[in-house]
Formats: structure tokens, sequence, C-alpha cells
């Protein structure tokens, strides 16, 4: 038998106040929520005050990574070079590359470059180039905490459509930033995205999308940028998730390499940016934890 959770009873968040005096009002909005139909998170995916703090750390040194290699990046050095910087920061500052094994990824950063949309695969052979737009993906264990967040690089003189490129696609992310807070929806997050990358003819890739962040590398829910306002999960705080729309200049139709089975290019060979926060739903709105 499984009796219900008291008022008295001490909460489920791990707070040591009475349910009733924490979390208990929360619940009844979020079943509410439900019995509408909405989607809804599962108490799983939402956060402590303790482990908030710890993946605010976490997130610290993932921003940190990419200072550094924001430093040093520049036409002539290989993505190699990039993934060196990015292990040797992570574990001189007490962190672990997430990506490094994970499902078998085989290098510390994805490093993404042109028409290659997402996980490129950091290589000796690749050398950065003048006009080249290139993705840093930077992802943190620290302390058993994981963070995430990306960032575009354009090396060199960059043609003024990559630039452009580039540009839209970082506000689409602060568009979809500004739908952040508590009882509203992913969906009205992915609604202002796409919309912005639309307005400039850009397309929005659908198959590979965002996460929940925190406890895992990536968690409950799918994050998607091609969703309707009022639609998707209801945002509560404590939730932690990543902006990280994959914007192509032409068709959103994209192919996997077969020859290493992870590094995704546009199907038309157009240029591709990205952009990659970390957001945390709080009480009145959100707070970034990644960029
Ligand atoms: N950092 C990517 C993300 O934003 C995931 C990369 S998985 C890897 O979710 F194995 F390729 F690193
Ligand atoms: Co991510």
């Amino acid at each position: 038998m499984l009796r219900r959770i008291g008022e008295r009873d001490s909460c489920w968040c791990g707070s040591g106040k009475p349910y009733g005096r924490c979390h208990m009002e929360f619940d009844r909005k979020i079943s509410r929520a439900r019995f509408r139909g909405c989607q809804v998170p599962s108490h799983k995916i939402i956060k402590t005050p303790a482990q908030i703090e710890k993946i605010r750390e976490s997130g610290k040194l993932n921003i940190a990574v990419l200072d550094y290699v924001a430093e040093h990046i520049k036409a002539g050095i290989t993505t190699q070079e990039i993934d060196r910087m990015v292990y040797e920061y992570t574990t001189k500052h007490g962190g672990i590359p997430a990506p490094l094994n994970y499902e078998g990824f085989p290098k510390s950063v994805c490093t993404s470059i042109d028409s290659q949309v997402c996980h490129g695969i950091p290589s000796e052979d690749v050398i950065l180039k003048d006009g080249d737009i290139i993705n840093v993906d930077v992802s943190t264990i620290l302390d058993n905490y994981f963070s995430d967040s990306s960032r575009m690089f354009m090396i060199g003189k960059v043609s003024p459509e990559k630039e452009q490129l580039v540009r839209v696609t970082r506000e689409a992310v602060e568009m979809g930033l500004n739908e952040v807070k508590p009882w509203g929806f992913l969906g009205d997050m992915g609604q202002a995205v796409h919309d912005h990358a639309k307005k400039y003819g850009y397309s929005v890739v659908e198959d590979v999308g965002g996460h929940g962040v925190g406890l895992e590398f990536h968690e409950d829910p799918f994050v998607s940028y091609v969703t309707r306002r009022g639609t998707e999960m209801l945002m509560v705080p404590g939730m932690i998730f990543t902006i990280e729309p994959m914007v192509n200049m032409g068709s959103e139709e994209i192919y996997v390499d077969d020859s290493n089975g992870w590094t995704i290019y546009t199907e038309d060979g157009k240029p591709s940016a990205q952009w990659e926060i970390m957001v945390l739903v709080t009480e009145n709105g959100h707070e970034v934890l990644a960029w």
C-alpha cells in the first residue's frame, strides 16, 4: 500500500520542511494542469535547491572552458587542438568532459563547421580556415553534476550570409529565453525560436533537439524548437533544460555520416548554426546557468 504524502510529512524535495508548507500548492497546480490535459514534469526532473547549487557550479566551469576556447581559437589550428584545450582546461579545474566516451563518442567536445549541423568530431586533419563558422559544444561533469552549452565562432573574415545566420540563430535563442517562465509551456519558447529563424527564410532542424540536464547529461524532456505556443511540457520552477536550436540556411533535411555514426550534415550542403544555453526555471522567470 502507498500512502498519499500528508501535509505534515517532510517534503519530497528534500528541503526538510513539512509538505504543506513546501511543495503542496505546487503539486496541486501541476495536478490541475495534468487534469486539463497538459504535459507536466515528473518530480524526478525538478531539481532541489542543493542540486541547483551543484549544477550552477558545473555550469560555471562549462562557461570558463568556452571562454578559454574563445581566447585561443583562430585560423590555422586544428579541431584536435580545440579538443586538447577542452580536455586540459576541464580536468585541470576538477571536471570531466561529458562527451568523452559518452555512448562511444571518441573526443571531449563537438566541433561542427559550416554544413556540419552538430556532433562534429575533432581531428588532426581539420584545420580552421578564414571564413569558417564553427560551433564548439562543451559539456562538463563536475562532482557528478552536468552542464552543457555551445557557442559559434567566426574564423577570420566570414561572408555576410554566414554572419547573418550566426547572428539570427543567437537572437532566436534570446527570443526563446524571453519566454521561459514558470507555468508557461516549452512550446512558447519553441515558437519564439522558429518564428525568428523563419523570418529570414531559415529552417530549424526537427529531429535533433535539446533536453533536460543536470543530474544526467540528457534527461527528459526532449526539447523541440518546432513547436507551438501553449503546447509541450509545462515549465515549472526547478526545471533545467537547454535551448539549442540548429538553424539551417537552406532546408531542414539532414543526414548522419555513416563513416563515424555521429556527425550530422545538412542534406543540401548549406551552412548550419547553433547556440546552446542551459536554463533554470525560477519562481519569477529564469536563470541562465551556462552559455
Ligand atoms: N553536447 C550535445 C548536446 O548539446 C551532445 C553531444 S553528445 C556527444 O546535447 F556525445 F556527441 F558529445
Ligand atoms: Co545539449
